[in-house]
């Protein structure tokens, strides 16, 4: 089945056609369109997403990613026809909030014809609302006129199942062999979470975190250390150096609930230690930080938040025997999370298989979305009953 996938929960604007088959426990995945457009640059000034602004550029661009991606899968076919009244008007009516998206969106159907897909996946959630909103009310334009179902999706489900896909060349993915009961570790800027699945769409969350997710710890402490946003790859790679030049901070932070009897985490603790630590710091050797004095910071803050996430998951896949550890979400494109997992699987849990994202798809990006899409066909809406579906900022994994 052919999907055209959206995603636009957070800072990343992303379409994109996945040509899927298989059967769900064996599926593959064709990427024969993929566009994106990151916002970074512009929420860099913030320090952080700034929702208004997110759903201003998401209304902005997506139509003109739409066209781009269809273009890339030879879907793009000219064939100029006039929106019916009716048509206008539910564009009109669905799109009221997002009036550049109406006109971009109502221009481009004017222009081409039906693609030939079979559905319409988009994130309804979790996520920043604003952002949701534009994606998902673009989505019911086209499953209208398009008269094609749309399967809400789950963002996380999306990382989860992306993580679960090996690459087999540029454009082509399989689900990789493995087994239930498996463990997942989202670990993104919006969640930290350890989720149980005994199978497929089935999850029971064990713990998450009571404060900051740990993606927005790394930013948070990036932005201490002056570095720009989104900070996790700048702390990933400068920890990298300090481990290389052998630069070490002379104090510890602290392993926030590395010990505690559940599997819920908080890593707020630990940024506001990073910030005392720096304090401190400035005080004895001045307020401009030396980059070696960054790299330190850098590295001792991502053992701590790695110690942390290890701790957890070893526990849990002690206590649930579980055969398989997935890890999703933005995070999970640290190099150094890929390493020290690695290792922790192959010391002490030499049968479990470890699945995480190819780096090119660990964050946010609409293949993801296409997949888990996909693999959720049986939920699909049918196109009448797509114009009061909702966004949800808080929607969980279930
Ligand atoms: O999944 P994601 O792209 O967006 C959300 O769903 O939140 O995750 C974004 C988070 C940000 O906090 C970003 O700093 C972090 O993932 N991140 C990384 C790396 N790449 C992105 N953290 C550590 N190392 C990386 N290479
Ligand atoms: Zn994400």
């Amino acid at each position: 089945m052919k999907v055209l996938a959206i995603e636009t929960s957070c800072d990343e604007t992303a379409v994109s056609i996945i040509n899927a088959f298989g059967s769900i426990g064996d599926a593959e995945f064709h990427v024969e369109g993929n566009a994106l457009y990151s916002q970074t640059a512009i929420h860099e000034q913030f320090g952080g997403v700034y929702p208004t602004m997110a759903k201003r550029e998401h209304a902005q661009n997506l139509a003109p990613l739409i066209q781009a991606a269809l273009a890339e899968a030879e879907m793009l076919i000219d064939n100029p026809t006039p929106l019916t009244d009716e048509e206008r008007e539910m564009i009109q009516t669905i799109l009221k909030r997002e009036e550049v998206l109406a006109i971009k969106l109502g221009n481009l159907l004017e222009r081409i014809e039906k693609p030939p897909i079979h559905a319409i996946a988009v994130t309804r959630g979790p996520g920043l609302e604003p952002a949701l909103w534009v994606g998902l009310n673009a989505a019911k334009v086209l499953s209208i006129i398009w008269n094609v179902p749309l399967i809400p999706t789950n963002h996380l489900e999306g990382h989860l199942v992306s993580s679960l896909a090996q690459k087999i060349d540029d454009k082509s993915y399989r689900l990789q062999h493995f087994d239930f009961p498996t463990l997942a570790l989202v670990v993104s800027g919006g969640h930290t979470e350890l989720v149980h699945m005994a199978d497929w769409h089935s999850y029971e969350i064990l713990g998450a975190t009571r404060d900051d997710a740990v993606g927005e710890a790394f930013d948070k402490v990036a932005r201490m250390l002056e570095l720009p946003y989104p900070g996790g790859p700048h702390i990933t790679r400068l920890a990298a150096n300090a481990r290389e030049e052998e630069l070490q901070l002379p104090v510890k932070f602290p392993r926030p609930m590395q010990n505690s009897d559940d599997y819920d985490f908080s890593f707020s603790g630990l940024k506001t230690a990073v910030m005392y630590a720096l304090k401190e710091w400035k005080k004895e050797y001045g307020e401009e930080l030396s980059d070696d004095a960054v790299k330190m910071f850098a590295r001792e803050f991502e053992e701590a938040a790695l110690d942390v996430l290890i701790a957890k998951a070893k526990k849990a896949l002690e206590t649930y025997g579980a055969k398989t550890l997935v890890i999703g979400g933005g995070v999970s494109a640290s190099k150094t999370l890929r390493l020290v997992f690695g290792n922790l699987i192959k010391k002490r849990f030499p049968d479990v298989t470890l699945a995480i994202a190819e780096s090119a798809i660990a964050t946010d990006n609409a293949i993801m979305i296409g997949m888990a899409g996909a693999m959720r066909a049986q939920d699909a809406m049918r196109p009448e009953g797509v114009e009061h579906l909702r966004a949800d900022g808080n929607l969980k994994l279930g």
